[in-house]
């Protein structure tokens, strides 16, 4: 299998991070015989500072040319100062937006061998898996108009606009339910039908789609009672489909049953070009120390040889092979809780762990299927 690849380290952990997710994507080239070929380009700060520009056209232009884009992190307070429209965070949103995902997939899995790393009581995260199916393109985040009016007369105001089409929302309520098809066949699909419009469009729109997936449940919740289910019974959830912004809110509170926001991977589906990121930030404060968590972008280069290439045997050894070097007790300092028995390891002493146990997968399935 041949695979274009166009990196985007970006700001802050990006860089280290992707580093080691790049280590794994090279040990399935040579341990699976593919052929990947990777092109780096800036984005977010890092293309601020050499081009001038948050997302330049030669960083779009490569993206739009290859089969997946795997990105790190954008975003540093350096550039906190500027516009909306001017900052890192623009070119990610811009990017988004050019590559057409509109499906992000965000999974929320409660990992055995770090179940003490959750501030969540053990019986009730064990196994826990969620699949968060966030609307990416839509609402708060895109809708115009939106403003900041600094100069009016009887002081300042600002606002955005949240806005909808049943097209819209129609398309990312088909990717959860064939999501949820693969897997325990319920969908929560998560609105404030009780005060927003918006909300009474999307819960019409999910409730006539989900006649066409009659072997999928379907119920909703109101996102604020949503946000305190997902602490108090995880494992009553399988995939959670909701607009962007409650998306990006109750991904991050979600990382809370895997116990670190480090670990979480995510998928940017059904446009021309899939994006793969990791859902942490840059975390400029510790940028450079090898101190990130390298896992959430290492599983996401796992979703993109998943939902990308077709490559499941690929995307499954990688998963298993982190799972065996968290049993094995390594971890990095974001998964320390002070417990004995446990090795603090660096970024790239985790993602060269992960590639030898994959190494190792990979030789025991061929040695198999050689006899
Ligand atoms: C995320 C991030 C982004 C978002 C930011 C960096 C623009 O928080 O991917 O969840 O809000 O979508
Ligand atoms: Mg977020």
């Amino acid at each position: 299998m041949k695979l274009k690849i166009t990196v985007l380290p970006g700001d802050g952990v990006g860089p280290e991070v992707i580093e080691q997710a790049l280590r794994v994507l090279k040990a399935v080239e040579e341990l699976y015989d593919h052929k990947f070929e990777f092109d780096e380009k800036p984005v977010g700060g890092a293309a601020i500072r050499q081009a001038g520009s948050p997302l330049p056209v030669a960083t779009l232009d490569a993206c739009l040319q290859s089969d997946a884009v795997l990105l790190g992190a954008v975003g540093s307070p350096e550039y906190d100062a500027l516009a909306p429209n001017e900052r890192p965070e623009a070119g990610l949103l811009n990017l988004r937006r050019a590559l057409g995902g509109y499906a992000n997939l965000r999974p929320a899995i409660s990992y055995r061998p770090i179940m003490d790393c959750s501030p969540l009581r053990a019986n009730v995260i064990e196994g826990a898996d969620i699949l968060i199916v966030r609307e990416l393109l839509g609402g708060l985040y895109f809708g115009e108009p939106r403003r900041f009016l600094r100069d009016a007369e009887d002081g300042a105001s600002a606002f955005n606009t949240m806005r909808y089409c049943a097209e819209e929302i129609e398309r990312v309520a088909r990717v959860a339910f064939v999501e949820a098809r693969r897997r325990r066949r319920k969908v929560t699909s998560v609105d404030k039908a009780n005060v927003l419009e918006t909300s009474q469009l999307w819960r019409e729109v999910v409730t006539r789609v989900s006649k066409d997936y009659a072997d999928i449940t379907l119920d909703h919740l109101y996102v604020d009672a949503c946000a305190m289910h997902m602490m108090m019974n995880p494992r009553k959830f399988d995939v959670v489909l909701t607009e962007n912004l409650f998306g990006d809110i109750l991904s991050d509170e979600a990382a809370a049953i895997t116990g670190s926001l480090g670990m979480l991977a995510s998928a940017s589906i059904g446009g021309a070009v899939d994006l793969y990121e990791p859902v942490h930030g840059s975390a400029p404060d510790i940028a450079g120390r090898g101190l990130a968590n390298p896992l959430g972008a290492i599983t996401s280069a796992a979703m993109l040889l998943r939902h990308t290439a077709c490559l499941e045997q690929e995307a499954q050894d990688i998963e298993e092979a982190i799972l065996t070097v968290l049993e094995a007790g390594h971890r990095t300092q974001d998964l320390d809780r002070g417990s004995s028995g446990h090795s603090i390891v660096t970024t790239s002493e985790m993602g060269s762990l992960v590639a030898d146990a994959l190494a190792e997968i990979a030789d025991r399935r061929f040695a198999y299927h050689a006899v």
